[in-house]
């Protein structure tokens, strides 16, 4: 294990600047192994919302490698459970989602209420104690309707984790939200290319019509994968001042945030204008649905949120844009996009969904075949890590991000 070790750190040593990574980071089952460990499995994830499961013991099942988690309502709050069955170990909830007033398992039919305490199994010795065998709870929380886990035996403070994002995400009251559509896209790339290309805009006028139709090119340029991943634009410096202070002065939040230091957190916030006339991300620049959260007013503004580079969070002030990266092989990435939008709006009234996910869906369609082209071109034995443009700091950010954070869980 040490010696295997050693050959990753001389790997990491190797990595140029301003270069992407070597072909063995977007391929190799070791590596791919480590990077579950080691990133998957020790930051703070949501991967759903609470308005998937609305009625007690609503479930669905999160699985990741080797592991699978219950996600289920119970009596008066979301519980996650690892689904492994206390007795010999058989998954207990076999199906993708539904509903359970209990969970029983399917094998020996043990029985387990919605908090996790086995309340039946038959046939056991006297001595038996049901205390003794609870299911093993995965950390979680519920923050702001977004469900948070963790798959670390020593996970973070989530308090810690939340700061910097925290009054971006309540902005948009997550909490009063629904989801109004939710889709996967199987995408054949390594979970590092695959956030390569969300972290750079320098594809996005090749690859992007609806992108650009949107947002302009002066915003593109300078905050199209997020702040400070390509290089200042003027132009759009002049329209963030004007913005904010009109924004101010109606008392939404403005400004921004990135990581200044190293840590084990890669998170990012912002708050900036559309162009202007321009109300949310839809095709015609008009609302989508009704607002959401402390919006009393469109204020014309987008917020843009990382919370870990598993999630983002794309919020104009009617609708919400969820993202999950979830890698499922060297070579295979799930992206979910969960679309959010007022508990109350009603869909043919106040919203319709090809509206509303038309931009990101068509988006995330083009990026997974850009990814899928890229990932086979990355296979060769020609490939050579090429020089990185002016427009791609972000992945290079993200890159250093990675090695770092690599480097220092493997030492
Ligand atoms: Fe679950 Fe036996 S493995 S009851
Ligand atoms: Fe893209």
């Amino acid at each position: 294990m040490k010696k295997d070790n050693t050959q990753f750190i001389e790997l990491i040593k190797k990595q140029k600047n301003n270069f992407p990574l070597d072909q063995a980071f977007y391929t190799n089952q070791e590596i791919y192994d480590i990077d579950v460990k080691n990133f998957l499995f020790n930051q703070w994830i949501f991967i759903g919302h609470e308005s998937r499961i609305p009625n007690k013991g609503d479930y669905f099942l999160f699985d990741i490698d080797k592991e699978s988690i219950i996600i289920i309502r119970g009596d008066n709050k979301i519980n996650c459970f690892f689904n492994v069955c206390r007795h010999r170990g058989s998954h207990i909830c076999v199906n993708k989602e539904g509903k359970m007033n209990k969970l029983v398992c399917p094998y020996h039919s043990w029985v387990y209420d919605l908090d996790g305490k086995l309340i039946k199994a038959r046939m056991m010795p006297k001595n038996f104690d049901k205390e003794n065998w609870k299911l093993h709870k995965c950390n979680s929380i519920n923050f702001e309707g977004l469900i948070f886990i963790n798959l670390s035996d020593n996970p973070d403070d989530f308090n810690e984790f939340i700061k910097p994002t925290r009054n971006f995400i309540e902005l948009h009251g997550l909490n009063n939200a629904k989801i109004a559509f939710r889709k996967t896209y199987p995408t054949n790339g390594n979970w590092k290319l695959t956030l390569d290309n969300f972290h750079e805009c320098y594809h996005c006028q090749t690859a992007h019509p609806e992108y650009c139709e949107v947002h302009s090119k002066d915003y593109i340029q300078a905050y199209g994968a997020g702040n400070n991943t390509g290089p200042e634009s003027l132009e759009f410096s002049k329209r963030l001042d004007e913005w904010n202070k009109k924004t101010n002065k109606i008392g939404y939040l403005t400004g921004e945030y990135s990581e200044k230091e190293f840590s084990n957190f890669y998170r990012s916030a912002e708050r900036t204008p559309f162009s202007r006339n321009r109300l949310s991300e839809t095709k015609n620049g008009k609302p989508a649905s009704t607002l959401m959260g402390h919006f009393n007013e469109f204020d014309g503004g987008y917020t843009t949120i990382g919370t870990s580079p598993f999630n983002s969070l794309l919020m104009s002030n009617d609708f919400a844009t969820a993202f999950t990266f979830i890698p499922r092989g060297p070579m295979r990435t799930d992206v979910e996009i969960m679309w959010l939008v007022d508990k109350d709006a009603v869909e043919g009234i106040d919203y319709n969904i090809e509206n509303i996910i038309w931009m990101w869906d068509k988006t995330t369609i083009a990026d997974k075949k850009i990814i899928e082209d890229n990932q086979k071109g990355v296979n060769s034995k020609k490939y050579i890590p090429g020089p990185l443009s002016e427009m791609e700091k972000g992945l290079e950010k993200f890159k250093k991000w990675y090695l770092k954070t690599l480097l220092k869980s493997l030492k």
